[in-house]
């Protein structure tokens, strides 16, 4: 049993990733490292570093001197943000994922575990039931910087021999460390107005149909993948991920059933063209047959949790 160093755990899956882990292994065995320093004791007990992932000499030295045999390498920048600050993209999300490959391999981790997303995709890629192995020429930095992710992983696999694992998210919704940096965030901020009683403004077409997810069944896929057996892996971090896909309007109804005066009117702006290079569907046989991938939430068991624990929360908009 060995230390687990979890970069970006201030993000918005690296918060819950964080908690997760270290009531499932241990307190002890968990590294919490981010770019920014925490203001309290977020994560109640666990040892929290800073680091820079584009900082090669930084990462070198959190591996060895906390003598990490394993990592979570969450830290990102999203596809809106990446899009205004493209050179922090490419620091963070493909120098940052070489530098955490490179001293895996000369600090001798034995395992890596990285977040890829749908922004690998492209205008290019066909629109539904994608399949794992497609057309991936994004034109945003970050689909850019994460197809950089995928092939830098796949080639420290097969070069060294790393073991290396992960999945292609698809927007995550999630209610406790509320997102702004992604296209797919207008998810999450549609739940945050309705619970504080006020109108949304949406950034996106009432049809634009994209591949979503509620944070609980993100962070069940990311451990059953961490657990896998080796063997069983056909691909390195490429497994499409996708509970349900759905547009504005759609978002709209499943919660205007839990809050019927909620309103939404649209006003698209530049994450309009972002989200029109990507898929409606995914194709996520591959993560069924290889590791058990089975979300438990659907779009309306979603809407009831988000709103009733954003209610709990008393949040304001
Ligand atoms: N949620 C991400 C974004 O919108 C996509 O993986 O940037």
């Amino acid at each position: 049993m060995g230390t687990i160093l979890v970069t970006g755990s201030l993000g918005q899956i690296g918060t819950e990733l964080v908690t997760l882990i270290s009531q499932k292994y241990g307190k002890s065995r968990i590294i919490a490292s981010d770019v920014r320093v925490p203001e309290h004791d977020v994560f109640s007990g666990v040892e929290t570093i800073k680091l820079d992932v584009s900082d090669s000499t930084a990462v070198h030295s959190a591996i060895r001197d906390n003598s990490i045999t394993e990592i979570f390498h969450m830290a990102g920048i999203l596809s809106a943000l990446g899009e205004r600050n493209p050179d922090l993209a490419f620091r963070v999300n493909a120098l940052g994922t070489f530098n955490v490959l490179e001293a895996g391999i000369k600090e001798g981790v034995n395992k890596v575990v990285i977040p890829s997303t749908i922004g690998v995709f492209g205008p290019e890629t066909p629109k539904d039931n994608v399949p794992v192995v497609t057309v991936t020429r994004p034109t945003t930095m970050y689909g850019v910087t994460k197809v950089t992710a995928e092939l830098l992983s796949s080639y420290y696999r097969r070069k060294f021999g790393l073991d290396v694992r992960g999945v292609r998210y698809p927007g995550i919704i999630s209610y406790k460390t509320p997102p702004s940096a992604g296209t797919t965030d207008y998810a999450v901020d549609m739940y945050y107005h309705a619970v504080a009683g006020k109108k949304y403004t949406c950034y996106l077409k009432q049809d634009t149909v994209l591949p979503m997810m509620y944070m609980p069944d993100a962070l069940d896929s990311l451990i059953k993948i961490y657990e896998a057996p080796a063997n069983k892996l056909r691909y390195t971090i490429e497994y499409n991920l996708s509970a349900f896909s759905f547009d504005p309007m759609t978002l709209h109804k499943s919660i205007s059933k839990i809050i019927p005066d909620f309103r939404v009117d649209y006003k698209p702006d530049y994450r309009q063209e972002i989200a029109d290079t990507w898929p409606r569907t995914l194709d996520t046989r591959a993560a069924v047959e290889d590791w058990g991938f089975s979300p438990r939430y659907d779009l309306d068991s979603m809407s009831r949790d988000m709103v009733k624990n954003l209610r709990e929360m008393h949040v304001s908009v």
